[in-house]
């Protein structure tokens, strides 16, 4: 209902300066206008929306909020425009101005979300949209997942990749071209190391592929590290192995290469079952441009060498004994950081192409513990001057991932949990609750029916919980809670999905009996749960863009859930496929409509829906 309330805005904006055209003037003598506070109803039994813009408007005109209420809808009364959207308003408590639209506007409104693919979202790359296709054409980059080389991913990648993935979805959707980056950690002195102790344990590895899986690899790696910490020798050694390696050497480049490699394959079996799609351009894409920023650090005069570091100091951050904390862009051996490399990202995510990306909206989705570094880094790109003022820098931050007991999840053994063996285990979780219940229900289905089901669900649970939770908070891993059927969680909906789409398929083909409803005059409502379903069903837009603005997937969720609930009230409470015409027509729309809005919105967190289940 965003165009509405658009709509409505503006006219009551207009009814305001035609009522008070000299309070109009002051406010647009300092730059603004009247707002009119349109906000949507606090209660139902209000209307639609409420204005609450007369209250702060008593001070100035010493005149009662009631009386400048009044006022306000005097004007109202003259606009037709406004007669045709809302019934007449109603003026309540100290002077809010409640607004109920027509009910023939509403159903309108469902009308045309029946035959709208996109459900009445609006496209930023559509011209009209006010958003503006110029605006539009600029990319968004998320930047998410970025696991390490040579490490495993663990559960914080996973929470990165699983709601990067539906920002990436929202942001497409609503128009904007999408750059889904990842920003995989493959270059630095860890290289130096692994190589080095690789060289001398399994040669092989870093002649041939595939010599060795990952977990060998997290192993090595977790040797060399040792070794690096204790032999002097091999320091040196590994400290050699980087500069050869970052001069090109082809035989450390070739090693380079094929760790690459291996833990890219595997990385991609992860991706693969959770279907995410990311483009890889890791740390080392940066490699060539790490130079440029200390020099155009240095140019803006920026840089600072303190102890032999090149650094910039941040201002208004400080840490302990109040001294400025600095960002160090080039340690005293020459070699560079996490932070130059991000700077160096900024820089070229910013610059027009083909230099650059030419974006104009950068999101990054890490765990809350890095918020520091992106204030800092994103601190000195804009004092660099590499940010222009209309682009937006982000740090989406996500909370730890715990345990049932709230500490850090780990495996029984204490080991860090696998993601391969978390997801396994929520669809293994996901198989044998679906065949208990085929049990009980005495049904039998086919063995690939079976596993369809149990993969699709055990994924969906496990993204679902994930994104349900306020990301900001630490968020407890539970199977039960994550595939329990009732409750806010992933089975819940696709099971509402299922039911739903089962009643449009009963009322002898939805599409069909909505063509007779517009035969026959339109839709037409009466009970009031009828309205309440209509009038969840068309906050979808607002909820998107919403989602858009804060990067909070929770609130979609919260939405789908929500109108699940009111789905059911509906559906408990109003007869449909026993109702008479043209109530039946039109409560079958609202089943379908209930339907496409659930699917759309599951499929903007990455959850594929099911036929049965
Ligand atoms: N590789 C990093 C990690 O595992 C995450 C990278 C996030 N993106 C970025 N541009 N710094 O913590």
């Amino acid at each position: 209902m965003l165009r509405i309330a658009n709509a409505l805005e503006a006219q009551l904006r207009a009814a305001m300066q035609r009522a008070f055209p000299e309070q109009a003037a002051v406010a647009q003598a300092a730059g603004q206008c009247l707002d009119p506070q349109l906000a949507p109803a606090s209660k139902p039994e209000f209307g639609d929306f409420q204005a609450n813009g007369a209250l702060p408007l008593a001070k100035p005109l010493e005149q009662p909020p009631r009386a400048i209420a009044t006022a306000i809808v005097a004007q109202l009364a003259s606009d037709p425009g406004f007669a045709e959207l809302c019934l007449e308003p109603v003026i309540a408590g100290p002077g809010f101005i409640n607004l109920t639209l027509r009910p023939e506007r509403l159903a309108a409104e469902v009308q045309a979300r029946l035959d709208d693919a996109r459900l009445g979202v609006p496209s930023a790359a559509d011209a009209g949209d006010g958003q503006g296709g110029g605006a539009a054409a600029a990319p968004v980059v998320v930047d998410f997942s970025s696991p390490n080389i040579a490490k495993e991913m663990h559960v914080g990648h996973l929470r990165s990749t699983i709601i990067g993935d539906c920002l990436a979805r929202v942001l497409a959707f609503r128009g904007h071209p999408v750059l889904r980056l990842n920003h995989v950690g493959d270059w630095g002195t860890q290289f130096g190391m692994l190589i080095t102790h690789l060289k001398q344990v399994a040669p092989q590895a870093l002649e041939t592929a595939d010599a060795v899986d990952l977990g060998d690899l997290v192993a090595f790696y977790r040797q060399a590290k040792a070794r690096f910490d204790e032999d002097e020798a091999f320091q040196s050694a590994s400290r050699d192995e980087v500069v050869r390696l970052q001069s090109g050497d082809p035989v450390s480049l070739k090693a380079w290469g094929l760790l690459c490699d291996q833990s890219r394959r595997e990385f991609q079996v992860i991706y693969d079952r959770l279907d995410i799609r990311l483009q890889e351009r890791g740390e080392s894409f940066y490699n060539p441009y790490l130079g440029d920023v200390v020099a155009d650090l240095d140019g803006s005069g920026l840089l600072v060498t303190d102890d032999g570091a090149r650094c910039v100091f941040l201002e208004g951050v400080s840490g302990k004994e109040g001294k400025p904390l600095p960002v160090i862009v080039q340690k005293r051996d020459g070699g560079f950081n996490y932070a130059t490399t991000d700077l160096a990202a900024i820089r070229y995510r910013l610059a027009a192409p083909p230099a650059g990306d030419g974006a104009r909206r950068l999101i990054y989705v890490t765990d809350a513990g890095q918020a520091a570094h992106f204030a800092g880094v994103f601190q000195v790109a804009r004092r660099a001057g590499w940010v222009p003022a209309e682009a937006q820098l982000e740090h989406v931050p996500f909370g730890l991932v715990q345990g049932d007991d709230g500490k850090k999840l780990k495996t029984r053994s204490g080991d860090t949990v696998r993601l391969r063996d978390l997801l396994d285990e929520a669809v293994e979780r996901a198989e044998a609750d679906l065949r208990r219940r085929l049990d009980e229900e005495g049904r039998h289905e086919e063995e690939a029916f079976i596993q369809h089901v149990s993969t699709t669900v055990g994924i969906a649970a496990v993204k679902y919980a994930d994104l349900s939770t306020n990301r900001i908070t630490n968020y407890q891993f539970s199977f039960d809670r994550m595939l329990a059927l009732s409750g806010n969680t992933a089975p819940y909906l696709l099971y509402a999905v299922v039911r739903i789409a089962g009643i449009a398929r009963k009322g002898g083909e939805a599409a069909g009996a909505v063509d007779a409803a517009d035969a026959a005059g339109g839709l037409h409502f009466s009970e009031p749960q009828e309205w309440a379903l209509l009038r969840e069903l068309l906050k979808l837009d607002a909820v998107i863009a919403e989602v858009e603005q804060e990067l909070l997937p929770n609130r979609l969720c919260s939405y789908l859930f929500e109108l699940s609930q009111v789905f059911n009230r509906f559906y408990d409470q109003v007869p449909v496929l026993k109702a008479d015409e043209p109530a039946r027509s039109s409560r079958l729309a609202l089943c379908r409509l209930t339907e496409t809005t659930l699917k759309l919105g599951l499929g903007l967190l990455g959850i594929p829906t099911l036929e049965r289940m």
